[in-house]
């Protein structure tokens, strides 16, 4: 009863065994009993933390699972490791340890206290206590701790109010310096309060408005994560909204725009009920822009090569897709223009403007024109007299191209092309 009799009680009258039971797996909940009594044994104390605890009351499912321990995570983490036989990659440096199981995760850190020497900084740490490190948080509703100790096991630690929180559907920080020390936290915050239907509490959104400057503080690297990471959500169309209307996007990169026009091509990429690629909401949100813009924000957020071909080529492409607003545009045409540019560029453009007669193409090119192949290949070709070298290239693609257009059907008609364009009939 140790943080009890130090830090009061929190909320520890709340006990959510039975929760815990009912909305994780068994085999979960047979492991952090395990990692409770383990560490009982060696005079530590393990808690359930984070995200996983405030989507139990949500009744969301998450297996990130996060456990803080007062004492030593990393020697837990191996006595768990041992006794599920499960990978353990263990940071000795910050007392952290990862477990994989192979259907969730086990993220095990030893408690700590952080301080920031200037905003943005990557925080030093210390140890502490489970006070300590619930403190050091973003936010009250990813501020709860769940004690694992038996005897104990689901008592709800909540001496920040996270539950009341919940309850009342509020975002809050937990000091008024919260986005100065780390402005990723406003991007946090603002996927928890679109996420969750939630709103910022007064304070909270006061201090945001007050900190949005605060995200120059913040690596290309780290601001693209929290961008990634918004993309990742269902409906990330609502985060962007909201962001725009904070001031937060323009922050972020000023010709950035989560307006109803985004929304309605998100919701459009969506339809059919499958969920969208990050890229492509990525490609979407850098459609308006010019191509120099979306060139200053790749570099701004230092996107990875993939990323960057993929916008690049939804702007480049948006200025040539009125060249596929033909009616006799022939097949081979349409692949022409289109078989150089990323399938995620055309899938954006497709989605996003152009007129109908662009679309069918566009459509066209992605559900078939990309998938034909020729029934020769440039083995056959040089066997029938092809020079190799370049010569068997230039005649793929025309055999390729009088396919697209249904000139050649059966591998003798393909036969019958290259001999009568290719090589001499004598
Ligand atoms: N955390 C924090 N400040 C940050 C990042 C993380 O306080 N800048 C804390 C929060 O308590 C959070 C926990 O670390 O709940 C785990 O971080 P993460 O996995 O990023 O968050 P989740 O809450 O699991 O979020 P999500 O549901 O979006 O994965």
């Amino acid at each position: 009863m140790r943080v009890w009799r130090k830090h009061g009680l929190g909320n520890m009258a709340l006990n959510v065994k039975e929760l815990l039971e009912r909305r994780l797996p068994a085999e979960i909940v047979g492991v952090l009993k395990e990692a409770g009594e383990e560490a009982n044994e060696t005079g530590s104390e393990a808690y359930l933390v984070g995200g996983v605890v405030r989507d139990l009351f949500l009744g969301r499912g998450n297996v990130d699972l996060d456990v803080v321990v007062e004492g030593d995570a990393i020697g837990l983490a191996k006595r768990l490791a041992e006794r599920y036989k499960v990978r353990l990659v263990s940071h000795s440096r910050f007392g952290t340890a990862k477990l994989r199981f192979a259907t969730f995760s086990l993220d095990i850190a030893t408690a700590r206290t952080e301080t920031y020497s200037h905003p943005g900084a990557l925080p030093a740490v210390k140890p502490g206590t489970i006070v300590d490190d619930l403190k050091r948080r973003d936010f009250s509703i990813n501020a709860m701790a769940v004690c694992l100790m038996p005897g104990r096991f689901g008592g709800l630690f909540d001496p920040l109010g996270g539950k009341e929180d919940m309850d009342n559907g509020l975002v809050r920080v937990l000091h008024d310096r919260s986005f100065v020390d780390d402005a990723t936290r406003i991007l946090r915050g603002i996927r928890y309060e679109q996420r969750l239907g939630f709103r910022f509490e007064e304070n909270t959104e006061r201090l945001l408005r007050r900190d949005v400057k605060m995200l120059h503080t913040i690596s290309g690297d780290r601001l693209r994560h929290e961008l990634e990471r918004t993309l990742e959500e269902e409906e990330p169309e609502r985060a962007l909204r909201r962001a725009d209307e904070l001031g937060v996007l323009q922050e972020l990169y000023l010709a950035l725009k989560g307006d109803g026009w985004l929304a309605k091509v998100y919701r459009r990429a969506r339809r059919g009920g499958r969920k969208p690629l990050a890229s492509l909401y990525l490609c979407l949100l850098c459609y308006q822009l010019s191509e120099q813009e979306a060139a200053g924000l790749l570099e701004h957020l230092n996107f990875p090569a993939r990323a960057r071909r993929a916008v690049l080529d939804t702007v480049r492409l948006k200025k040539e897709v009125n060249k596929l607003a033909s009616a006799d545009i022939k097949p081979s045409a349409v692949y022409e223009l289109l078989h150089t540019y990323d399938n995620v560029a055309i899938e954006a453009n497709l989605l996003a403007g152009g007129s109908p007669l662009a679309k069918r193409h566009l459509q066209l090119y992605l559900s078939k024109l990309r998938y034909v192949r020729t029934l020769l290949d440039g083995v056959d070709l040089a066997a029938l007299g092809i020079a190799v070298g370049p010569a068997i290239g230039e005649a793929l693609n025309a055999l390729r191209a009088a396919r697209l257009d249904g000139e050649v059907k059966t591998r003798r008609d393909e036969v019958e092309f290259i001999r009568s364009r290719f090589l001499s009939q004598d």
